[in-house]
Protein backbone atom coordinates (compact mmCIF):
# COMPACT_ATOMS: atom_id res chain seq x y z
CA UNK A 1 0.00 0.00 0.00
CA UNK A 2 2.44 2.44 0.85
CA UNK A 3 4.84 1.78 -2.24
CA UNK A 4 1.50 2.24 -4.01
CA UNK A 5 1.20 5.68 -2.53
CA UNK A 6 4.45 6.74 -3.24
CA UNK A 7 4.48 5.69 -6.47
CA UNK A 8 1.07 7.90 -6.66
CA UNK A 9 3.25 10.77 -5.23
CA UNK A 10 6.10 10.56 -7.73
CA UNK A 11 3.51 10.50 -10.85
CA UNK A 12 1.52 13.69 -9.47
CA UNK A 13 4.54 15.24 -9.41
CA UNK A 14 5.60 14.19 -12.45
CA UNK A 15 2.61 15.05 -14.48
CA UNK A 16 1.53 18.47 -12.48
CA UNK A 17 -1.64 17.09 -11.69
CA UNK A 18 -3.80 17.67 -8.50
CA UNK A 19 -6.22 14.77 -7.08
CA UNK A 20 -9.87 16.01 -6.68
CA UNK A 21 -12.06 13.62 -4.17
CA UNK A 22 -15.33 13.45 -3.04
CA UNK A 23 -16.17 12.58 0.23
CA UNK A 24 -17.75 9.53 -0.36
CA UNK A 25 -14.34 8.05 -1.93
CA UNK A 26 -12.49 4.73 -0.09
CA UNK A 27 -10.65 5.76 2.72
CA UNK A 28 -7.70 5.37 0.69
CA UNK A 29 -8.50 7.35 -2.02
CA UNK A 30 -9.69 10.17 0.50
CA UNK A 31 -6.29 9.33 1.97
CA UNK A 32 -4.09 10.79 -1.38
CA UNK A 33 -6.14 13.30 -2.69
CA UNK A 34 -5.30 17.16 -2.45
CA UNK A 35 -8.69 17.76 -2.06
CA UNK A 36 -11.83 16.70 -0.73
CA UNK A 37 -15.21 17.93 -0.90
CA UNK A 38 -19.30 18.09 -1.82
CA UNK A 39 -19.74 18.60 -5.32
CA UNK A 40 -19.79 22.92 -4.81
CA UNK A 41 -16.13 22.48 -3.45
CA UNK A 42 -14.66 20.21 -5.96
CA UNK A 43 -16.30 22.32 -8.36
CA UNK A 44 -14.80 25.57 -7.10
CA UNK A 45 -10.99 24.00 -6.61
CA UNK A 46 -11.70 22.72 -10.42
CA UNK A 47 -12.72 25.83 -11.73
CA UNK A 48 -9.49 27.57 -9.85
CA UNK A 49 -6.62 25.12 -10.00
CA UNK A 50 -3.61 25.71 -11.70
CA UNK A 51 -2.32 22.26 -11.92
CA UNK A 52 -1.96 21.20 -15.90
CA UNK A 53 -3.87 17.70 -15.28
CA UNK A 54 -6.78 16.49 -12.21
CA UNK A 55 -7.19 13.56 -11.59
CA UNK A 56 -11.13 13.21 -10.93
CA UNK A 57 -11.75 10.69 -8.09
CA UNK A 58 -15.58 10.45 -8.20
CA UNK A 59 -18.22 9.65 -10.51
CA UNK A 60 -18.71 10.56 -14.22
CA UNK A 61 -20.68 13.91 -14.02
CA UNK A 62 -18.09 15.73 -11.31
CA UNK A 63 -15.20 14.99 -13.79
CA UNK A 64 -17.38 16.32 -16.93
CA UNK A 65 -17.60 19.18 -14.72
CA UNK A 66 -14.11 20.07 -14.21
CA UNK A 67 -13.41 19.67 -17.68
CA UNK A 68 -16.52 21.66 -18.95
CA UNK A 69 -14.61 24.55 -16.09
CA UNK A 70 -11.13 23.96 -17.28
CA UNK A 71 -11.37 23.24 -21.13
CA UNK A 72 -7.62 23.19 -21.62
CA UNK A 73 -6.47 20.80 -19.34
CA UNK A 74 -6.12 17.29 -19.05
CA UNK A 75 -8.94 15.57 -16.83
CA UNK A 76 -8.82 12.16 -15.88
CA UNK A 77 -11.33 9.84 -14.56
CA UNK A 78 -9.18 7.00 -13.45
CA UNK A 79 -12.07 4.13 -13.75
CA UNK A 80 -14.96 4.78 -16.48
CA UNK A 81 -17.80 2.18 -14.78
CA UNK A 82 -17.65 5.34 -11.90
CA UNK A 83 -20.89 6.77 -12.99
CA UNK A 84 -24.11 8.04 -10.97
CA UNK A 85 -27.22 6.19 -12.31
CA UNK A 86 -29.02 9.52 -11.39
CA UNK A 87 -27.10 11.40 -14.28
CA UNK A 88 -28.23 8.99 -16.38
CA UNK A 89 -32.44 9.60 -15.21
CA UNK A 90 -32.62 12.11 -17.62
CA UNK A 91 -31.79 12.87 -21.65
CA UNK A 92 -31.62 15.86 -23.86
CA UNK A 93 -34.42 14.73 -25.97
CA UNK A 94 -37.28 13.93 -23.17
CA UNK A 95 -36.04 16.94 -21.45
CA UNK A 96 -36.61 19.37 -24.76
CA UNK A 97 -40.14 17.47 -24.66
CA UNK A 98 -40.60 18.88 -20.98
CA UNK A 99 -39.58 22.33 -22.08
CA UNK A 100 -42.01 22.52 -24.35
CA UNK A 101 -44.35 21.64 -22.18
CA UNK A 102 -44.05 24.45 -20.10
CA UNK A 103 -42.90 27.41 -22.32
CA UNK A 104 -40.24 29.80 -20.57
CA UNK A 105 -39.62 28.13 -17.54
CA UNK A 106 -36.20 28.12 -16.76
CA UNK A 107 -34.26 25.14 -16.29
CA UNK A 108 -32.10 24.06 -12.86
CA UNK A 109 -29.78 21.47 -13.74
CA UNK A 110 -29.00 19.59 -10.58
CA UNK A 111 -25.08 19.01 -11.25
CA UNK A 112 -25.92 14.81 -11.31
CA UNK A 113 -26.44 15.23 -14.87
CA UNK A 114 -24.57 15.22 -18.24
CA UNK A 115 -22.35 17.40 -20.11
CA UNK A 116 -25.33 17.33 -22.80
CA UNK A 117 -28.24 18.05 -20.59
CA UNK A 118 -26.27 20.53 -18.66
CA UNK A 119 -25.75 22.70 -22.02
CA UNK A 120 -29.07 22.94 -22.21
CA UNK A 121 -30.09 24.12 -18.30
CA UNK A 122 -30.29 27.74 -17.10
CA UNK A 123 -28.15 27.22 -14.06
CA UNK A 124 -26.51 24.29 -12.45
CA UNK A 125 -27.17 23.62 -8.25
CA UNK A 126 -25.86 21.14 -5.82
CA UNK A 127 -27.32 20.29 -2.50
CA UNK A 128 -25.37 22.95 -0.88
CA UNK A 129 -27.08 25.39 -3.02
CA UNK A 130 -30.60 24.12 -4.74
CA UNK A 131 -32.69 26.49 -2.34
CA UNK A 132 -30.85 29.54 -2.54
CA UNK A 133 -30.32 29.05 -6.60
CA UNK A 134 -33.70 28.44 -6.80
CA UNK A 135 -34.91 31.37 -4.73
CA UNK A 136 -33.18 33.78 -6.94
CA UNK A 137 -34.53 33.34 -9.86
CA UNK A 138 -37.55 35.97 -10.88
CA UNK A 139 -39.23 32.96 -12.62
CA UNK A 140 -42.58 31.57 -11.07
CA UNK A 141 -42.20 28.15 -13.03
CA UNK A 142 -39.08 26.10 -12.59
CA UNK A 143 -38.34 22.95 -14.10
CA UNK A 144 -35.56 21.04 -11.62
CA UNK A 145 -33.76 17.84 -13.11
CA UNK A 146 -33.37 15.25 -12.35
CA UNK A 147 -33.67 14.60 -8.57
CA UNK A 148 -37.06 14.50 -7.53
CA UNK A 149 -36.27 14.65 -3.89
CA UNK A 150 -33.79 17.30 -3.87
CA UNK A 151 -36.64 18.92 -6.03
CA UNK A 152 -39.30 18.40 -3.08
CA UNK A 153 -36.87 19.57 -0.38
CA UNK A 154 -36.35 23.13 -2.10
CA UNK A 155 -40.32 23.22 -2.06
CA UNK A 156 -40.37 23.75 1.50
CA UNK A 157 -38.29 26.58 1.53
CA UNK A 158 -39.65 28.35 -2.11
CA UNK A 159 -43.78 28.42 -1.46
CA UNK A 160 -44.07 31.04 -3.83
CA UNK A 161 -42.79 29.12 -6.90
CA UNK A 162 -44.11 26.40 -8.91
CA UNK A 163 -41.22 23.49 -9.22
CA UNK A 164 -41.54 21.10 -11.86
CA UNK A 165 -40.01 17.79 -11.34
CA UNK A 166 -38.26 15.43 -12.65
CA UNK A 167 -38.55 11.56 -11.82
CA UNK A 168 -35.11 11.23 -11.06
CA UNK A 169 -33.71 9.72 -7.60
CA UNK A 170 -30.73 8.80 -6.04
CA UNK A 171 -30.76 4.39 -5.53
CA UNK A 172 -28.19 4.67 -2.59
CA UNK A 173 -30.26 7.64 -0.64
CA UNK A 174 -33.83 6.12 -1.01
CA UNK A 175 -32.29 2.83 0.30
CA UNK A 176 -31.54 5.18 3.75
CA UNK A 177 -35.89 4.58 5.32
CA UNK A 178 -36.88 6.48 8.23
CA UNK A 179 -37.01 2.80 9.81
CA UNK A 180 -33.09 2.72 9.94
CA UNK A 181 -32.92 5.70 11.51
CA UNK A 182 -35.73 5.15 14.13
CA UNK A 183 -33.99 2.11 15.19
CA UNK A 184 -30.51 3.70 15.22
CA UNK A 185 -32.09 6.68 17.43
CA UNK A 186 -33.92 3.94 19.88
CA UNK A 187 -30.08 2.70 20.16
CA UNK A 188 -28.63 5.95 20.54
CA UNK A 189 -31.22 8.86 21.95
CA UNK A 190 -28.73 11.55 22.57
CA UNK A 191 -27.19 11.13 18.50
CA UNK A 192 -28.78 14.02 15.88
CA UNK A 193 -29.69 12.97 13.04
CA UNK A 194 -28.24 14.52 9.76
CA UNK A 195 -29.25 13.53 6.40
CA UNK A 196 -28.55 14.33 2.73
CA UNK A 197 -31.51 15.61 0.56
CA UNK A 198 -31.38 12.97 -1.85
CA UNK A 199 -33.15 11.09 0.94
CA UNK A 200 -36.96 10.44 0.68
CA UNK A 201 -38.76 13.17 2.58
CA UNK A 202 -40.05 10.89 5.45
CA UNK A 203 -36.12 10.70 6.36
CA UNK A 204 -36.05 14.46 6.01
CA UNK A 205 -39.03 14.90 8.04
CA UNK A 206 -37.27 12.77 10.73
CA UNK A 207 -33.86 14.38 10.67
CA UNK A 208 -32.74 17.27 12.55
CA UNK A 209 -31.15 18.27 9.76
CA UNK A 210 -30.73 17.52 5.78
CA UNK A 211 -27.10 19.37 4.38
CA UNK A 212 -24.65 18.77 1.55
CA UNK A 213 -21.93 16.18 2.35
CA UNK A 214 -19.60 19.09 3.29
CA UNK A 215 -22.74 20.49 5.12
CA UNK A 216 -22.87 17.47 7.10
CA UNK A 217 -18.87 17.57 8.17
CA UNK A 218 -19.16 21.42 9.19
CA UNK A 219 -22.17 20.53 10.93
CA UNK A 220 -20.25 17.34 13.20
CA UNK A 221 -16.93 19.33 13.58
CA UNK A 222 -18.56 22.89 14.44
CA UNK A 223 -21.41 20.71 17.28
CA UNK A 224 -20.77 20.54 20.85
CA UNK A 225 -23.15 17.10 20.48
CA UNK A 226 -21.21 14.34 20.69
CA UNK A 227 -23.34 11.03 18.74
CA UNK A 228 -24.61 11.66 15.42
CA UNK A 229 -26.53 9.67 13.25
CA UNK A 230 -25.21 9.85 9.34
CA UNK A 231 -27.83 9.80 6.76
CA UNK A 232 -25.40 9.50 3.85
CA UNK A 233 -22.84 7.21 1.71
CA UNK A 234 -20.83 5.61 4.83
CA UNK A 235 -17.64 6.44 3.56
CA UNK A 236 -18.02 10.00 4.72
CA UNK A 237 -17.93 8.37 8.42
CA UNK A 238 -13.61 8.16 7.58
CA UNK A 239 -13.53 11.64 6.89
CA UNK A 240 -15.72 12.67 9.95
CA UNK A 241 -14.01 10.37 12.32
CA UNK A 242 -10.14 12.31 10.77
CA UNK A 243 -12.03 16.12 11.34
CA UNK A 244 -14.14 15.25 14.22
CA UNK A 245 -12.14 12.53 16.65
CA UNK A 246 -13.92 11.62 19.40
CA UNK A 247 -17.21 11.93 18.28
CA UNK A 248 -19.68 8.88 17.83
CA UNK A 249 -21.14 7.92 14.29
CA UNK A 250 -23.86 5.95 13.23
CA UNK A 251 -25.00 5.06 9.79
CA UNK A 252 -27.30 3.12 7.79
CA UNK A 253 -27.13 -0.45 6.94
CA UNK A 254 -26.79 -0.71 2.60
CA UNK A 255 -26.00 3.24 2.78
CA UNK A 256 -23.39 2.72 0.04
CA UNK A 257 -22.84 4.17 -3.65
CA UNK A 258 -21.03 1.31 -5.54
CA UNK A 259 -20.48 3.87 -8.22
CA UNK A 260 -18.13 5.84 -6.07
CA UNK A 261 -16.41 2.83 -4.87
CA UNK A 262 -15.53 1.87 -8.22
CA UNK A 263 -11.69 3.54 -7.82
CA UNK A 264 -9.12 2.09 -6.53
CA UNK A 265 -5.56 2.85 -5.28
CA UNK A 266 -4.63 1.06 -8.79
CA UNK A 267 -6.64 2.94 -10.54
CA UNK A 268 -5.52 6.29 -9.69
CA UNK A 269 -1.66 4.88 -10.16
CA UNK A 270 -2.85 3.73 -13.28
CA UNK A 271 -4.58 7.25 -14.60
CA UNK A 272 -1.30 9.17 -13.69
CA UNK A 273 0.87 6.55 -15.65
CA UNK A 274 -0.82 6.26 -18.37
CA UNK A 275 -2.61 9.44 -18.49
CA UNK A 276 -5.98 7.28 -18.99
CA UNK A 277 -8.64 7.70 -19.34
CA UNK A 278 -9.25 11.51 -20.64
CA UNK A 279 -12.76 12.98 -20.31
CA UNK A 280 -13.45 14.52 -23.92
CA UNK A 281 -16.24 16.74 -24.71
CA UNK A 282 -17.30 18.50 -28.23
CA UNK A 283 -16.34 22.02 -27.98
CA UNK A 284 -19.83 23.40 -28.29
CA UNK A 285 -21.14 21.50 -25.28
CA UNK A 286 -18.32 22.12 -23.26
CA UNK A 287 -19.20 26.44 -24.25
CA UNK A 288 -22.79 26.20 -24.04
CA UNK A 289 -22.18 23.98 -20.16
CA UNK A 290 -20.18 26.60 -19.08
CA UNK A 291 -22.41 28.79 -18.84
CA UNK A 292 -24.97 27.05 -15.91
CA UNK A 293 -22.31 25.66 -13.73
CA UNK A 294 -20.28 29.08 -13.63
CA UNK A 295 -23.37 30.68 -12.87
CA UNK A 296 -23.99 28.29 -9.74
CA UNK A 297 -19.98 28.85 -9.05
CA UNK A 298 -20.80 32.50 -8.70
CA UNK A 299 -24.18 31.98 -6.50
CA UNK A 300 -21.98 30.16 -3.81
CA UNK A 301 -23.16 27.83 -1.61
CA UNK A 302 -26.01 28.15 1.59
CA UNK A 303 -24.73 25.18 3.60
P1 LIG B 1 -22.75 16.38 -2.46
O1 LIG B 1 -22.68 17.44 -3.49
O2 LIG B 1 -23.56 16.76 -1.26
O3 LIG B 1 -21.37 15.94 -2.06
O4 LIG B 1 -23.51 15.14 -3.05
C1 LIG B 1 -23.11 14.49 -4.22
C2 LIG B 1 -23.80 13.24 -4.39
O5 LIG B 1 -23.62 12.55 -5.35
C3 LIG B 1 -24.72 12.84 -3.34
O6 LIG B 1 -25.18 11.58 -3.59
FE1 LIG C 1 -25.13 9.26 -7.75
FE2 LIG C 1 -26.40 8.62 -5.52
FE3 LIG C 1 -23.96 7.69 -5.92
FE4 LIG C 1 -24.39 10.29 -5.38
S1 LIG C 1 -24.75 8.54 -4.03
S2 LIG C 1 -23.05 9.46 -6.97
S3 LIG C 1 -26.34 10.62 -6.47
S4 LIG C 1 -25.77 7.21 -7.13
Amino acid sequence: MTDLRDEISELKKQRRAVILGHNYQRQEVQEIADFLGDSYGLSVQASKTDAKVIVFCGVDFMAESAKILNPEKTVLHPNRRAQCPMAAMVDVKSLNELKAEHPGAPVVAYVNTTADVKAEADICCTSANAVKIVQSLPDKKIIFIPDTNLGLYVQRFVKDKEIILWPGYCPTHVNITKMDLQELKRKHPDAEILVHPECTPDVIDYADFAYSTEGIIRHVVASKKKEFIIGTEENMLHRLRKEAPGKLLYAPPNATCPNMREITLEDVRDALSKMQYKIELPPDIIRRAKVPLERMIEAGRSQ
